[in-house]
């Protein structure tokens, strides 16, 4: 792990001069990070990941011949261009490379394909994730897992179900990704700039499922409904809400700039221990008014996983959106059951 350090330089004709300097310290654990899945989302994330140097060693996992040696391989003769120090290695599918993991970050899975239902979609990957999920599991025991796999909200609480993990060390990557769209859109909207707006999106990750909070959105503090008309704020909750489809439309595949730096955000938070707060796809005990059920709701993430869920308060309309929202979700669940892969 790379640490900023001050120290003190001897200058011989001018005394003691005191620097500030970056320098890449390895501190006495070293971080080690799966990412399973060497398509677009996972070879980004692991991109992105190790330009913010977030481990000593990056693991790339797929189970095509070849595909997660190329990309790693690619991606490390990028190290003193972009002047890095991360040890990448590319795996097919042998998982004792992945040995000793802190966070393991899941993309596996395959996207929908014209004609296929959403059953079968859910089958497929279920199937996928959760082989993924014990041989992981077998070789990293106390790694905490980060589920970008989609249908996420689903797959999120099946690696849940199937594995019996403490609920803390699973997260899907789902709200982030969707808050930052949501950012992007606003900013677009009132041409500020991004990182000066707040905003978060919660609920499940669908176009139909997620909730931008419009309310609780602000520009430096300032609501943005006192910035921007309704039907404007509108468009923007309703373009969020598509934000992954209208970029499937224009790609002719799904996203993947966005979901791989969403995914290291959240990784950063983790193996730093930022506390920083992100909507994320966590198993609910009654918060939100749900349980037995995993969906996007802010927490605060840190080296523990998720470590706390933080309650914004909800008012009539927000939480009725929720619910209906966990429903969506929960028909989804349910079809684990009647696969009977759960
Ligand atoms: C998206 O929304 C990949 O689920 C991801 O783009």
């Amino acid at each position: 792990m790379i640490k900023r350090r001050e120290f003190v330089y001897l200058c011989p004709n001018f005394g003691i001069v005191e620097m500030n300097v970056y320098i890449k310290t390895k501190v006495m654990k070293k971080t080690k990070i799966t990412v399973v899945g060497a398509g677009n989302v996972g070879a980004t994330c692991v991109n992105v990941m190790v330009q913010k140097e977030l481990a000593d060693e990056i693991v790339l996992l797929d189970i095509k011949e070849g595909a997660a040696e190329g990309k790693a391989l690619d991606i490390m003769q990028t190290a003193t261009l972009l002047d890095f120090d991360v040890k990448i290695t590319g795996s097919t599918n042998d998982y004792i490379k992945t040995a000793g993991s802190d966070v393991v970050v899941i993309t596996s899975g395959i996207p929908r394909k014209p004609g296929m239902t959403r059953e079968e979609l859910i089958g497929t990957n279920a199937g996928i994730v959760k082989d993924v999920a014990q041989n992981i599991l077998k070789h990293s025991p106390e790694a905490i897992i980060v589920v970008i796999s989609n249908p996420m909200d689903t797959m999120t609480y099946f690696v849940a179900k199937a594995t019996g993990l403490p609920k803390n060390r699973i997260i899907g990557m789902g709200g982030i990704l969707d808050s930052s769209r949501f950012k992007c859109y606003l900013s677009q909207a009132l041409d500020v700039p991004a990182n000066d707006l707040q905003g978060v999106v919660i609920g499940g990750h669908g176009d139909a499922t997620m909730i931008p909070l419009t309310r609780y959105a602000t520009y430096m503090g300032i609501p943005v409904s006192e910035l921007m008309d309704k039907a404007t704020l509108d468009k923007v909750a309703a373009d969020t809400m598509v934000g992954g489809a209208t970029l499937t439309k224009l790609l002719g595949t799904s996203a993947w700039y966005a979901p791989g730096a969403a995914g290291a955000a959240l990784v950063e938070s983790i193996v730093r221990d930022q506390k920083k707060i992100f909507p994320c796809c966590v198993e609910l005990n009654g918060e939100y008014g749900q349980k037995d059920i995993c969906m996007g709701v802010p927490v605060v993430i840190g080296k523990g996983g998720w470590e706390k869920i933080v309650d914004y308060k909800l008012n009539a309309e927000e939480q009725a959106a929720f619910n209906k929202s966990a429903e969506a979700v929960r028909t989804m669940n349910n079809v684990l059951k009647d696969l009977k892969v759960l």
